[in-house]
């Protein structure tokens, strides 16, 4: 489903979008647009509360680290990744899809 358009998400910004009635994270970093789960497995922080660096997402409850191209646990206080979404970019629109293997 469309999400948001390009031009809403300037490079190195993260905001988040209503998927499938859960909150999602959807970042630009340099051009790229990930999706995410917008909730840090810890303490459910949301995660578009936090602070982007490169491809670093820090929780801004207890800082833990997520790579946001793959929602990898990179430090902090979580077991677990965050569960991240398909992303496709058509003309202007970014479309998010559940990835089909989460
Ligand atoms: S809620 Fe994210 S590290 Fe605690």
């Amino acid at each position: 489903m469309p999400v948001i358009t390009t031009s809403e998400l300037s490079p190195g910004a993260m905001k988040w979008r209503v998927v499938d009635r859960e909150r999602v994270l959807i970042a630009n970093v340099e051009g790229v647009f990930y999706a995410l789960r917008d909730a840090c497995g810890h303490r459910q922080a949301l995660l578009s509360k936090g602070t982007l660096e490169g491809y670093v997402i820090e929780c801004p409850l207890h800082f833990a680290t997520f790579d946001v191209r793959t929602g990898k646990l990179l430090s902090g206080p979580v077991a677990d990744d965050v569960p991240t979404y398909s992303v496709q970019v058509k003309d202007d629109t970014v479309y998010v899809k559940r990835a089909p293997s989460r």
